[in-house]
């Protein structure tokens, strides 16, 4: 498989205007509270950065990775950590921050485990909502762009770890 063609889907400045759009809310809503803000590697890196730079509720940051297996059999779709977070979320307010929601298995997972971690509230921040593939029910708090269909990348949204890097979305066609 490889990708043949890209087409322009969301482009950088709409991407940074919503940007601050949900910053001002996220930042709004936790005031003072204690805050720690956890992005999802690697896709999220980028929406994490952008978006943190533009919080003015002073939150801590920390990171996860995330490892899928048996995505062959829906059913035994098993989710770990990689990276695990290195701050205690006990009795914090936790804001997950991701860069797309698809199946909803990645973040069933994250909301099971950081509930168990007594954390005061849990929220998810999530740039594309994709709901032609939900599998699991997930709630995003705070959604960039409802993405119907179709295969993305740019923005810290890879094909074969290319491609993370552009500062826009596209839609890739991609060819067998
Ligand atoms: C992608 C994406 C989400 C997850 C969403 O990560 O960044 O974390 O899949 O899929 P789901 O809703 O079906 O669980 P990926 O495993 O490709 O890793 P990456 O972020 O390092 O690219």
């Amino acid at each position: 498989m490889r990708i043949t063609k890209l087409k322009p889907l969301i482009s950088e400045e709409a991407i940074q205007k919503r940007i601050r759009e949900l910053a001002d809310e996220i930042s709004a809503l936790y005031k003072d509270e204690p805050l720690v803000v956890v992005c999802v590697l690697k896709g999220a890196f980028m929406f994490f950065s952008d978006l943190v730079k533009h919080l003015s509720c002073k939150p801590e940051l920390d990171f996860v990775r995330l490892a899928s297996y048996g995505a062959a059999s829906k059913s035994s779709k098993t989710i770990t950590f990689t990276k695990d977070v290195e701050i205690p979320l006990e009795g914090k307010h936790v804001l997950i921050v991701e860069d797309i929601v698809d199946t909803g298995h990645s973040m069933d997972f994250l909301f099971r485990q950081f509930q168990a971690r007594g954390a005061r509230s849990l929220r998810l921040a999530v740039l594309l909502d994709k709901h032609e593939r939900r599998e699991v029910p997930v709630t995003s708090h705070f959604v960039g762009f409802a993405l119907p269909s179709g295969f993305v990348v740019g923005y810290g949204l890879d094909y074969a770890e290319s491609y993370r890097e552009l500062p826009a979305i596209y839609e890739a066609e991609i060819e067998a």
